[in-house]
This record gives structure tokens, sequence and C-alpha cells, in this order.
């Protein structure tokens, strides 16, 4: 894979622009901020139409959050999109995007570019390589739109005016005709995510879901989790759920406990789903019912607890849960009244807890809330009110689930306003 470096930022091409409008050095058609996942396709997208286009970002770096991405080989897409696959207060707006530019539009692209790619699970198609194989094709599909770049640029004020926009920057005074601002959420301030989009956004009158972390581990507090720090490092397939009646989440996936509390990709899903003071509930043997299981062998099994149960999940997590919820593993089944077993049952098919908060945006995957998409064109990603301004991926108020769902996103949405600006 190529090195690090080749991500610097990239500097202007000498190409001239096939655009003949207005030639001034700092007017553009369309002005790109944030060159991450939504900002590099949506800048691709408009110069390869033919539009004169400046990408800016305040990093030195192109699209680091690609690069770590999917524990370096990113996750790109899923071959099972839809719409229930995504969080929002405006839950049918992401249709439009997504069906106009779908997985296999992607895999098209990263096939003309020869990049190797596998399927994990579940649809998630991951590079074999790195994925800065991603962030190369990006670059040359934003060089062949004759993109231009400003980096590292700030941007400290953005202005309305009659044809367009006014950008102070630390580059100068920039204007243009459109303006995309695709400086994605909260999450991982320490590569550069700002709250740049959702400051521009009630600066033009928007209103912001509140932001809020989420693909994130949950905590619990010390003392109640002391009892499982013993199985930290253990991981098993559950289900996992949050939420009553028609608001009830469920997903079966790995969970990992650690030190602090729970994370693996479970938790993970349902992070996205917990609101503060709610319960979670795992199912640590979805496929059977424990109690019923255990009253049953009761007449059959003349096993302890501990040795029973170990047919089932690893002896070190069914020691530690037995100890932790103060049952004695040495107890032949045949001693204990059924009460006791289901009790044990429910500890293990709904075992409830009560997380006291999560690891927040230092290790959240993205940021679930944003810019309201009710005041925004589900088509173009314009804002319905501000002709010219533009919101893509994560910045908005859609959020997707684990397993590629956040970055097809960001395609689909680049896309969309790439076409239109
Ligand atoms: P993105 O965050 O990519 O880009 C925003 C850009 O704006 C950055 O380049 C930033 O520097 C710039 N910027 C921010 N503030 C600015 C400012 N004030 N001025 C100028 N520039 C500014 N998703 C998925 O589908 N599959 C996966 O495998 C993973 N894996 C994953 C791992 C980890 C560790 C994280 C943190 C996240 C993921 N994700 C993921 C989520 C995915 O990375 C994310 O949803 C997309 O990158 C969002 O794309 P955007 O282009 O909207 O924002």
């Amino acid at each position: 894979s190529s090195s690090s470096s080749s991500n610097a930022a990239p500097s202007t091409p000498s190409q001239t622009s096939p655009s003949t409008h207005k030639s001034a050095k700092n007017h553009f058609d369309v002005v790109v901020i944030g060159a991450g996942a939504a900002g590099m396709m949506c800048a691709a997208v408009a110069g390869q139409r033919g539009r004169r286009v400046l990408m800016i970002d305040h990093a030195s770096k192109l699209a680091e959050k690609i690069r770590i991405s999917g524990g370096g080989r990113c996750n790109f897409t899923n071959l099972h999109v839809g719409p229930a696959n995504f969080i929002s207060e405006n839950p049918h707006f992401c249709k439009s995007a997504l069906s106009r530019y779908t997985p296999q539009d992607f895999l098209s692209l990263i096939k003309r570019y020869n990049i190797a790619y596998h399927e994990k699970h579940k649809g998630q198609l991951f590079c074999d390589h790195s994925a800065e194989d991603i962030i190369q094709m990006l670059k040359t599909e934003c060089d062949r739109g004759h993109v231009q770049w400003r980096m590292p640029c700030n941007v400290d004020e953005v202005s309305k005016t009659e044809a367009g926009f006014l950008l102070n920057t630390s580059h100068g005074q920039l204007s243009c005709e459109s303006l995309v601002v695709a400086t994605g959420g909260l999450s991982i301030p320490k590569i550069g995510a700002s709250d740049f989009s959702y400051r521009i956004a009630k600066q033009f009158g928007l209103k912001v879901v509140e932001p809020r972390p989420a693909l994130v581990p949950l905590t619990f507090d010390a003392a109640s989790w002391e009892a499982f720090v013993p199985l930290a490092g253990i991981s098993l397939e559950v289900d996992i759920e949050t939420g009553a009646k028609k608001e009830r989440m469920v997903f079966r996936e790995d969970l990992l406990f650690t030190h602090r509390g729970l994370s693996g990709p479970a938790v993970l899903q349902i992070s996205s789903y917990w609101q503060s003071g709610q319960a979670i509930r795992v199912n640590l043997l979805p496929e059977i019912d424990v109690a019923e299981e255990l009253i049953a062998a009761k007449s059959t099994s003349k096993k302890n607890l501990s040795n029973y149960l170990a047919a089932y999940l690893p002896s070190r997590l069914v020691d530690g849960l037995l100890q932790a919820h103060g049952f004695d593993g040495d107890l032949k089944i045949v001693d204990m009244q059924d009460k006791r077993l289901r009790l044990l049952g429910e500890k293990l098919n709904r075992w409830e807890l009560f997380p006291n908060g999560s690891e927040g945006y230092r290790k959240a995957e993205v940021t679930r809330g944003g810019v309201d998409t009710r005041a925004v064109m589900q088509q173009s990603m314009m804002v319905k009110d501000v002709p010219g301004l533009y919101f893509v991926g994560e910045a908005l108020d859609v959020t997707g689930w684990l397993g590629g769902f956040n970055f097809q996103w960001a395609w689909a949405s680049g896309n969309a306003a790439g076409s239109a600006v």
C-alpha cells in the first residue's frame, strides 16, 4: 500500500479549467468545504460535469477518516443498503439519493480502478489491501474533474451575496456560486472533526437535530461494573436490544467485554438507538431457552452448573457471570430449585443493563443527529430556502448502521449534490 505521505495535500493542478465562466483566480462555480468521503465524491462529480470546483479542508492530509476506517481496510459500502439502515428524524429523506447512487454504482468505480475487495459478512465490502486505495481513487476522480485545492485552509466567515457566497479564509477571500458543506460530524476531534456544519446551518436559520456520539462503546459506573471486569477481552455473538414496543431495536452481532463496559459490533449498533437512562438487554444464548433447558436437565444430568453451561459458553465467561450474579458454579443442577434456575435463565437470556454513558466522540465512529433534513431538498441536498447552499454526508441528520452504510450515504449524498451544483 502507498505511504501516508501520498495523502499530503495536493497542489493545485496545473491544468486550466475547461470552464470559461468568470476567470477570476479566486472565483469558483463550486466551493466544497471538507475533503472527506462526501466532499471528494461531490467535487469529483461536479468537476467532471465541467464545473470549476475548489476543495477546501483545514487538515493537511486528505480524508483521514477514510484512512482509519474499517481497521485500515475501509468498509466502503454494503450490498444490502436501504432506508431502514439509517436513523433520522426524517426517515424518508435518504431514499432519493440512495436510489440514484447505489452500492453497485460505487462498485463499478472500484472495479474501474482495479481495487481488490472482499465481502466480510452481511454484505459488508472491504478493500483487500488498504483504505488508501479508496482515497487515491477519489483523488484521481477529482483530478479528472480539474478540482483545485486549498489545504490546509481555514474558513473564518461565510456570507451570502446576490450571486452566491463570499468566504473569508486563511488563503484570502474566495467567492462561489454554490457552496457545499461536507465537514462531517463531531466524531474523532483528534483528526479534525469540527462543528463547522452546524454553525453554518444555524447561521442560515436551519435547525440542527441534537448531535450525539453513535456507533460507540457503552460504559457503566465503576461500582456496578467491577464484577464484570475479569471478563474483559471475551467476545461472543449475542442478541442485543433497547427500547420498548414500536421503538424496540434488536441486532445479532458480536459483543465484546472491556474493562470499562461493553463494545463490539453489537454494542456499537445498539448505541445509536440507546437513550440515556434506558436499559439495554443482552441475550447471551439467543438460540436456547436457558431456564427450560436447565430445568429439563435436572432429571438427566449429574453435572454442576459451571460444567453444564461450559458446553454453551466460554468457561471463563460462565464462571465470571455466575460469580457476578451470585450463583455457586459447583452446585449440581439437580440440587437447585427451579426458581433459581429461572433467575439464572433470565440473567443469560434477558440480561438487563443500564449504561451510564458512552466513550464519547473520542471513540464514536459517527455522530447521530446533525443538520435537520426537513429544510433540505432530497434530490439535490440543497437548502430549500438558501439557493446555492448544500449539505452532504455525515453533517446531515442521516446516520447509518455499522457495516458500510455511512460511506454509502457519503457517496450517495455527495453524488446528489455534485450532480446539482
Ligand atoms: P468526513 O469526516 O469523512 O470528512 C469531513 C472533512 O471535513 C474532513 O476532511 C475534515 O478535516 C474536514 N473538516 C472538518 N471541519 C472542518 C472545518 N471547520 N474547515 C475545513 N474542513 C473541515 N463508515 C463506513 O461506512 N464504513 C467503515 O468502515 C467506517 N469505519 C469508521 C471507522 C472510524 C474509526 C470512524 C471514526 C468512522 C468510520 N466510519 C465508517 C464512518 C465514516 O468514516 C463517516 O461516516 C464518513 O467519513 C463521513 O463522511 P463525510 O465526508 O461526511 O465526513
